[in-house]
């Protein structure tokens, strides 16, 4: 994260900003779960929440869902302008063609994971549900940001 937070400073100004605003609030939204989910780092089940908590938690999983995809969707439509605008990239450049396909990826993946929580919160397992979430995504942004973000962003310096 040091390296990804070094490389973005080398952006122009208006797309540093957008970028990172974006990187933000994608960990705000993570960190968010932590504060709905009292279970998302042990591996306990509901049955150690009131079953008011237990409604909450339900309530707000398909929001947190929701809004992250629509973050990301936002965030990769950026991130791909940004890239098209630099003078040396077109669409028919491959590493913007490999980037955007993992892109696209993500979002396939996002909607699998998606249906995945679902499942498991229609079974009454909502705290393995946000679990799951969190991990999925953290790991899918995480390769993502060394695979892609970071190295696009450090080209940005020649
Ligand atoms: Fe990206
Ligand atoms: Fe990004």
């Amino acid at each position: 994260m040091t390296i990804h937070a070094q490389a973005i400073r080398k952006l122009a100004p208006a797309n540093y900003l957008l970028i990172e605003e974006e990187h933000v609030r994608l960990g705000k939204l993570l960190h968010d779960l932590h504060e709905t989910c009292c279970n998302l780092d042990n591996l306990l089940s509901c049955h150690s929440c009131s079953s008011a908590k237990i409604a909450s938690c339900r309530g707000r999983l398909p929001s947190y869902i929701h809004d992250l995809i629509d973050l990301i969707d936002m965030h990769f439509y950026h991130e791909e302008s940004i890239m098209l605008s630099r003078p040396q990239v077109t669409v028919e450049y491959k590493y913007f063609r490999t980037h955007r396909q993992a892109h696209d990826n993500i979002m396939q993946e996002l909607k699998s994971i998606a249906g995945e929580c679902n499942s498991l919160d229609k079974l009454e397992r909502t705290a393995e549900g946000y679990r799951h979430f969190y991990k999925k995504i953290s790991d899918l942004f995480e390769e993502h940001d060394r695979c892609f973000d970071d190295p696009f962003i450090q080209s940005t310096k020649v």
